[in-house]
């Protein structure tokens, strides 16, 4: 098989040998259900119980405070509809939920959901740096907002968010008789910078979301880690898995998985930071040696992002060149007419459309080497100054038919109608 090399690890990561292996034996002679009293059934327990701990000691949190979900779109969607669907007695009153203008869309359609039923949705603005506006957030304040929910890191751009101090000024500048809640989308920042859940709930956060995917676990796992005063209506409601926050029979082999992945994720974590940074100061030099925009350059990032975009030049088309060249990486821009949708995070930066339309995006892991970031930088070299040729060449423009043009004129199905980058 073609094997580019891989450069999308915010979309997912390799699962890790040994996490594999940890749940082979649950795919296999372990496969008994955690609710039969038997031994089968014990065992899955036990391990249930075992990727609980790991789970809550990667992120400094209680055991019982993880409830295991299908991973991060799920815990993101408990958390605003079912704080919505609970308030302190019966139904939260109808009131004002507050996001930032740059969440994943598994927070932005949630919260849009309860705007459709009567909520009012208030977007929390971002800078050119594409970190919270601190104005706008205290005017938001101001409409005492029942619910919040920031992420901790932008799937986009990595920018890293000071969730712990917003936290701390809505809990001080809120009536104390409101009951707001406060959530933190940490899928992308877990694994790559240290989280404390002690020290973020003692802040005034309530919740944070975790996903086993982008650490190594598998696809189809995740976490909300919640604070106990919280009080929520399940999405599924059934026999009473999850403390009955989340029923349905558990997937215990991913839940498994998702246990060890937190441990190594955690292992090393600021060797493994520091690799990643000296391999992206190298990817970002490179790059402004070629005249890429680099966003977000100056503020603190996860330690593997880089986004970028050069000047009149397509994204999906760079993308596409370098997959073919061997190289796989994520444009930031989803076509979903004939002009790409530019990605909400760069729009809500302020930065213009065309520019946007240039996003792409580079997330490095563990295994990636300085060595393939220097063949990346010959490779994007090269394939710009091709893309630069054709563009002058009469005969050539017809590259430059961006992919949702090519499928619209080939009729093919499109996969997403928003601009989305996991
Ligand atoms: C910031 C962020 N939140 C949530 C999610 C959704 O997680 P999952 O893929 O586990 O549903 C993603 C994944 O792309 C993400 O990047």
């Amino acid at each position: 098989m073609f094997a580019p090399v891989y450069f999308d690890h915010n979309a997912t990561t390799p699962l890790a040998p040994r996490v594999l292996e940890a749940m082979l034996p649950y795919l296999t002679q372990q496969y008994g259900n955690a609710s039969s009293r038997h031994e089968y059934g014990r065992a899955a327990r036990r391990a249930i119980d075992e990727a609980r701990q790991q789970v809550a000691a990667a992120v400094g949190a209680h055991p019982t405070e993880v409830i295991f979900t299908s991973g991060g779109s799920e815990a993101n969607n408990l958390f605003i509809k079912g704080v919505a669907g609970k308030g302190v007695a019966g139904l939260l009153p109808k009131g004002v939920i507050a996001i930032s203008a740059i969440e994943h869309p598994c927070v932005r359609e949630p919260a849009k959901q309860l705007a459709r039923a009567g909520w009012r949705l208030r977007e929390l603005a971002v800078n050119a740096d594409c970190r919270i506006a601190s104005t706008d957030f205290s005017v938001a304040l101001t409409e005492q907002p029942a619910l919040i929910s920031i992420m901790l890191a932008n799937n986009e751009t990595g920018v890293i968010q000071d969730v712990a101090q917003w936290a701390v000024q809505a809990s001080g500048t809120l009536k104390k008789s409101a009951s707001a809640w406060f959530h933190v989308d940490a899928v992308q920042a877990f694994g790559r910078v240290p989280l404390d859940f002690r020290m973020l709930n003692a802040a005034g956060v309530h919740a944070l979301t975790l996903s086993a995917h982008k650490i190594g676990g598998p696809k189809g796992a995740g976490a909300l880690v919640l604070d106990k005063r919280v009080a929520l209506q399940p999405l599924i409601a059934g026999g009473g898995h999850e403390r009955g926050l989340r029923s349905g029979t558990e997937n215990v082999a991913a839940i498994v998985g998702f246990g060890v992945a937190a441990e190594l994720a955690v292992t090393d974590l600021q060797t493994k930071a520091t690799a990643l940074s000296a391999m992206r100061r190298l990817l970002e030099e490179g790059l402004s040696q070629l005249g890429a925009y680099i966003f977000a350059a100056q503020v603190e990032r996860l330690p593997n992002t880089s986004y970028f975009a050069f000047a009149d030049m397509d994204g999906e088309t760079l993308v596409g060149r370098l997959d073919r060249a061997g190289f796989a990486v994520a444009a930031g821009a989803a076509c979903s007419s004939a002009n790409p949708a530019p990605s909400h995070v760069l729009l809500a930066m302020g930065i213009a459309p065309e520019l946007a339309r240039g996003a792409v995006r580079v997330s490095l892991g563990v295994q990636n080497t300085q060595h393939q970031v220097h063949d990346f930088l010959a490779v994007l070299k090269q394939t710009l100054s091709e893309l630069q040729k054709m563009k002058h060449s009469p005969q050539g423009n017809t590259e430059f038919i961006t992919t949702a043009q090519a499928r619209m004129q080939a009729h093919l199905p499109r996969d997403n109608d928003v601009a989305t980058l996991n």
